[in-house]
């Protein structure tokens, strides 16, 4: 057990964490979705442009909160603004990830399924993807003993702490992803579908961009970035003094989008080697189109169809596995440092109350489907709550805190390190997310509303 406040050991161990959680599910199956649905390459400039202007400067200002407060969210608003709302900020951003991770282990829990079935032969002896994903979700105890083992995995690695936890794990699966990835790419370059892929992700067609593309990038460059849900504001309270906020949060953007196009270079090509498939099949292209895609791109080739279905599952599994930990990492180290409690008891209140929520977000998909809000199941009104009310409303309050209430002096000393490294960018910095970044925010939440209506 670590003594005092846990630190994380490295540089290299901190980047690779906070790396691990921003590469999840929303890399390797949101953001092709999104892709798909949105046109391609202009989606992509647009999305680029976002985790710049708007992802870095939020992601930067979690940092500063994070780092310079020593503590998880809800305690790094009450250090800064004692006796002030602001701390609804931090409450807002724990429950958040609370809600986040009780359906993220849902869908993490089909990705293990689907790796243990790939990695079985069984995916491939079956033709009919759609039913037979239709018949795991709705199997209520296959799928909630997959979210259960999937939570126990998670569970594991937060009770063991912050160095021999998450970050041995996010250096030994952080590198096999990337190594995944790689393989993919160049297994994907083989196929036949590779010009029309490679046309449709890096060709952009500016007649596709609408107001509405632009702002699912937006919303969509929150979501990879892990922003506004206490993640990368608790990670940072393990970071060194001597960790560079800027240049960590563009190293982890970095990764990030390399991650989600990378993936985007795996998906496409396949799905353009088989005729009658559509780049915008929606959310299910990964669990129902993917399978009988990498059936039909590889049905000369068996071994290799089983081989890269088999590796893409655990590339998703992995990416998830690193994104649920630091979900849970945001409750646990409220529930640890603030209640008092030790970090075994901590995590393990987290893992079965989440669980149980959990548990009703998998019985969404089966025996509590006909039970809805607002015509939306509990899987899609906590994903509906979470992202699209909780999120943008925190990250437009967490702006406007560090840009317009926090002393300039915290935010230039934290990211020059205490006057130690060059300030160039604080300037832009303070602009950003003084001006730019709230206006964005209320455009996604305004869209969200309407959407709503
Ligand atoms: N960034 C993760 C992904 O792209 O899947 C999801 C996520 C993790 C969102 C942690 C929010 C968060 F706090």
């Amino acid at each position: 057990m670590e003594e005092g406040h846990a630190n994380f050991g490295s540089r290299m161990g901190a980047i690779l964490a906070a790396a691990g959680s921003a590469v999840g599910l929303g890399n390797v199956w949101r953001f092709p979705t999104e892709v798909g649905n949105n046109g391609g390459a202009a989606f992509i400039l647009v999305y680029v442009i976002c985790i710049l202007v708007i992802g870095i400067p939020i992601m930067v200002s979690e940092f500063v909160i994070g780092r310079h407060t020593q503590s998880n969210m809800i305690d790094g608003f009450r250090r800064l603004a004692p006796g002030k709302w602001w701390r609804i900020i931090g409450y807002q951003g724990v429950i958040a990830a609370f809600i986040i991770l009780s359906y993220y282990i849902v869908v993490s829990g089909w990705t293990l399924y689907y790796s243990v079935e790939s990695v079985a032969g069984q995916l491939a002896e079956n033709r009919r993807y759609d039913e037979y994903f239709q018949a795991f979700v709705s199997n209520p105890w296959l799928s909630l003993a997959y979210a259960v083992v999937f939570m126990a995995i998670v569970h594991v690695v937060i009770s063991r702490g912050v160095q021999k936890g998450i970050e041995k794990c996010s250096k030994v699966m952080m590198p096999m992803l990337l190594l995944i990835i790689g393989i993919l790419v160049v297994c994907a370059f083989s196929m036949p579908g590779i010009d029309d892929g490679l046309v449709f992700l890096l060709k952009p067609d500016f007649s596709k961009l609408t107001v509405s593309v632009v702002l699912s990038a937006m919303g969509q460059a929150f979501f990879s970035l892990s922003l506004a849900m206490g993640c990368m504001c608790t990670y940072a309270s393990y970071f060194s003094p001597k960790t560079k906020l800027v240049s960590s949060a563009m190293s982890v953007a970095v990764i990030d989008t390399i991650v989600a196009v990378f993936s985007g270079f795996i998906i496409f090509p396949a799905v353009f080697s088989v005729p009658g498939i559509e780049a915008d099949a929606g959310p299910g292209l990964v669990f129902i189109t993917l399978p009988s895609v990498f059936d039909m791109a590889f049905h000369s080739v068996p071994f290799l169809g089983y081989v890269f279905s088999g590796l893409f599952y655990l590339l998703l599994f992995l990416a998830a596995l690193t994104s649920a930990m630091s979900l849970h990492e945001s409750v646990t180290a409220y529930v640890h440092e603030s209640l008092g409690m030790s970090r075994r008891k901590a995590s393990f209140l987290v893992s079965v109350s989440c669980m149980a929520l959990g548990m009703m977000c998998c019985l969404s998909f089966g025996p509590l489907r006909e039970v809805t809000v607002a015509g939306m199941t509990i899987f899609d009104l906590f994903d509906f709550f979470s992202s699209k009310i909780l999120l943008p409303l925190g990250g437009f309050l967490l702006v406007i805190f560090t840009g317009h209430y926090l002393d300039g002096r915290i935010v230039k000393d934290e990211i020059t390190n205490r006057g130690t490294i060059p300030s160039r960018v604080y300037g832009v910095f303070i602009f950003l997310v003084r001006w730019v970044v709230p206006v964005a925010i209320t455009m996604i939440f305004v869209r969200g509303i309407i959407e709503m209506l």
